[in-house]
């Protein structure tokens, strides 16, 4: 019998999955053997990662030329029949001159991590320039030295990119003890309908779970029960790739999330944990569409979206990079988005009045406390705890542990 699942379509109608097939493994191992080797760094494996199992659904490779066009200039990719997708990342992998000389004219290369260890092959490949500056110039709407995912994997990188069609070698793990909760686009889907999802409500985070995010998301189940779904499930979808050094690390944050799901202030019964394997850009507006994008490939057809996201401090100014209100904004016109149902919300903070966070009402604006990621250091470094109500004490615990681990460096 035919399963016919209510969940949204993947993103460009067919969701992609480039795994070899464990009966081919062995042939096509022995094959990619052969061929032109390109060493790949760890945030380039994190793509292959993301592309292989289909988050950037309808991409199939690392972008070749005219791809690469289409998402830095439209943010988008137009399909062959016409039809319009967002893609608002470059997705492409850079190789220096040797590596090129190395590939002459083969048509294919092999992929290999920092060990040597094969992970896919790279086919009908095409190579061409990395402009860099226009590349971030265009990502990031700025050339500020200080970016991160810039000095991390633009600035070494080489000044060619490869492009082609993707085959993975065999799915990516990462050994952290945390690979059972990097279920692929196709695993989440399969779980929402085995449970029943009438809608799926996808939460992108990077940051630990506060009070005031956790006020989100089940602000967003009220209004979905209150639109008549009988069985909307929260995707609470933190970022595994690449993160700024100042960040809290994955480890210490899914260990944060389990408390917050165990202290009750998410439903463990209506929500799944997971992680989504990109690396973050900080581009703001620019990256949330790609954030949202991703996730309409796992089934969420609805995204909530708050202040700034993606976004961080100015690398060289006193101030936010972007403007906090334009990601929603965007979020909200972005071509090939139309599909997604954005969830808008206004800033949350901590309301002295109320004891607990809250949407911020600027009318009363000197009731409210703004508590940032350096505020949240300060107090564990203090051993001062945060005004009861900003976080659960389980999860607040945790992270009083992890930056006085910090501290003792
Ligand atoms: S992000 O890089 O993943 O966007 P973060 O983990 O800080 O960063 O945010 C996750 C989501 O929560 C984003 O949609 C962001 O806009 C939203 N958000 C974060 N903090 C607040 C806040 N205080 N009020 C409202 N929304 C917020």
């Amino acid at each position: 019998p035919v399963v016919r699942s209510s969940l949204i379509e993947p993103d460009g109608g067919t969701l992609v999955d480039l795994v070899v097939p464990p009966a081919e493994r062995e042939a096509r191992r022995a094959e990619a053997a052969a061929l032109p080797r390109v060493r790949i760094g760890e945030i380039d494996l994190e793509w292959v990662d993301v592309i292989g199992n289909g988050w950037a659904s309808p991409l199939r490779g690392f972008m070749r030329e005219e791809e690469y066009l289409q998402s830095l200039h439209f943010n988008s990719l137009r399909l062959e029949d016409g039809s319009i997708v967002n893609m608002s990342l470059p997705i492409v992998l850079a190789i220096d001159d040797a590596t090129k000389e190395a590939i002459g004219e083969s048509p294919d290369v092999a992929l290999a991590g920092q060990g040597g260890d094969l992970v896919a092959i790279l086919r009908r490949v095409q190579i061409f320039k990395h402009n860099k500056e226009e590349r971030i110039a265009r990502t990031w709407g700025t050339t500020a030295p200080g970016l991160p995912y810039v000095e991390k994997a633009i600035d070494p990188a080489g000044d060619w990119l490869i492009g082609g069609d993707l085959e993975l070698l065999e799915p990516i793990k990462y050994n952290d003890g945390l690979d059972h909760y990097r279920l692929t686009p196709a695993e989440l889907r399969a779980e929402f309908d085995r449970r029943g999802a009438d809608a799926v409500f996808a939460f992108q985070l990077r940051n630990p779970v506060h009070n005031g995010h956790a006020l989100l998301m089940n602000d967003t189940r009220r209004r979905l029960l209150d639109l008549g779904f009988k069985n909307p499930l929260l995707l609470l979808h933190p970022l595994g790739g690449f993160t700024k050094p100042d960040d809290v690390p994955l480890d210490v944050r899914m260990e944060q999330h389990k408390k917050v799901l165990e202290d009750g202030v998410l439903d463990p019964e209506t929500t799944i944990v997971a992680i989504f394997p990109s690396p973050m850009h900080y581009a703001g507006p620019t990256e949330v569409q790609w954030h949202a994008k991703a996730r309409i490939n796992a089934g969420a057809n609805f995204y909530i979206v708050g202040r700034d996201p993606a976004g961080m401090g100015h690398p060289l100014e006193k101030r936010d990079l972007y403007d906090p209100d334009h990601g929603k904004k965007v979020l909200s016109m972005a071509p090939g988005l139309e599909k997604l149902n954005i969830l808008p919300f206004k800033v949350a903070a901590y309301d002295t009045e109320q004891g607990k966070m809250a949407f911020f009402d600027p009318s009363r604006a000197k009731d409210f406390l703004f508590i940032s990621g350096t505020k949240m250091r300060a107090y564990a470094r203090s051993g001062e705890s945060p005004p009861s109500g900003f976080m659960c004490p389980g999860g607040w615990e945790v992270l009083v542990n992890y930056f006085k681990s910090l501290q003792a460096k």
